[in-house]
């Protein structure tokens, strides 16, 4: 988990459920120089890491506790940019409800516990800081964590890379995840969901993408690249991210030259980006919508096109939350731009294009 954060130099490295201090001890071993905070809710627990680390601050903290939990964390983590928090929450849990409410971004959601501790610390970090956090996979994928999960996701930069190897826990194998969480400027809510959801048929060349945000995606894998709006950049498709080569959504790829620009969000003409397919085939995250070109010198025209006129194309994005654009909207844009935006969806990608017929 130490190995994944990506602050350089953190002046403070902090965990609010330290336990025996394990990762806090493997974080003084990277960063000698960075303070370190433990807070636990064991009381033990805290009087021992005080007696095997007199330079570290310990105390006792219930992290659910919210006021304790806001004095400590805001005092603590404050307006540095430069901190780490490393957690490994408590996973087990009686119930499977969502009984723990975060607030992030102004709203409230409700989520399971191991994800509210990764939500709260997230909530207290500056731009900047980061948040290496230990999850069961299941938060990922689950009903329950979905809208917490996507909250988390509009907080900054967000990897969720399955932990090699299974964690053994009380006697049976739990699969993890570790959540990196490198805070940014906020991006938008998704909105704009409903209005596409049951669609009618595809508009040919206009795929809008079908993987979360927050798929499990990393620099280490080696399946197909993964491209979110956060990729979009100065006019260039930055890869930084790849799902496993196991990934269902490694099967259905993107492919041929295309344009890329953000569905939801801010418009920006530096997100109309043409993505140089060199064989290997892009996957992209439910944010992006991508128009298919039969070349790249048509995709770069496109673009160029696009950039020329996004003072017609700006307004189109709309809501009355964050900004989007519906796929319907864009193609009308573009009609009136005198851009089909064909050629044909193959059958293989209908299941990824999604699209209200016009
Ligand atoms: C899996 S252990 C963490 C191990 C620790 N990070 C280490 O490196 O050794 C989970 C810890 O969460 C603590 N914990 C459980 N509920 C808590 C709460 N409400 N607030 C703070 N800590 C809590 C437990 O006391 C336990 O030490």
């Amino acid at each position: 988990m130490v190995a994944a954060a990506t602050v350089a130099e953190p002046s403070l490295v902090a965990d609010f459920a330290a336990g025996g201090g394990a990762l806090l001890e493997a974080a003084a071993a990277r960063w000698p120089q960075a303070a370190l905070l433990a807070t636990d809710i064991d009381a033990e627990a805290v009087a021992a890491i005080r007696v095997r680390h007199p330079s570290w601050r310990a105390q006792r903290l219930d992290f659910t506790a919210n006021g304790a939990r806001l004095a400590v964390s805001r005092e603590a983590l404050g307006d540095r940019g430069d901190c780490v928090v490393l957690l490994n929450p408590p996973f087990s849990e009686r119930g499977a409800a969502a009984r723990w409410t975060v607030s992030l971004d102004e709203y409230d959601y409700r989520c399971g516990r191991a994800l509210a501790f990764a939500c709260w610390a997230a909530d207290s970090l500056s731009p900047a800081s980061e948040l290496i956090c230990l999850l069961p996979a299941g938060v990922v994928h689950s009903e329950r964590d979905a809208s917490a999960m996507a909250a988390l996701a509009r907080l900054g930069d967000l990897e969720v890379t399955p932990c090699e190897g299974d964690s053994l826990f009380t006697g049976f194998r739990l699969r993890t995840v570790c959540l990196r969480l490198r805070r940014g400027p906020l991006s938008p809510a998704l909105d704009g969901e409903r209005e596409e959801a049951g669609a009618t048929p595809p508009i040919d060349g206009l795929a809008r993408g079908q993987a979360k945000a927050w798929t499990e995606a990393s620099s280490r894998f080696r399946g197909p690249a993964f491209v979110h709006t956060t990729d979009l950049r100065e006019g260039r498709v930055m890869i930084r991210r790849r799902l496993p080569a196991a990934h269902p959504r490694s099967d259905d790829p993107l492919c041929g030259p295309m344009v890329l620009v953000p569905r939801v969000g801010r418009p920006d003409v530096r997100k109309v980006c043409v993505w140089v397919d060199r064989g290997e085939g892009l996957v992209i995250s439910d944010c992006v919508i991508a128009i298919r070109r039969e070349s790249l010198p048509a995709a770069e025209g496109l673009a160029q096109t696009m950039r020329r006129s996004w003072a017609l194309i700006e307004p189109c994005y709309g809501g009355t939350c964050a900004p989007y654009i519906t796929l319907k909207r864009l193609a009308a844009v573009l009609g009136s731009l005198d851009i089909e935006v064909g050629p044909a969806a193959s059958s293989d990608d209908l299941e990824t294009v999604v699209a209200v017929g016009g």
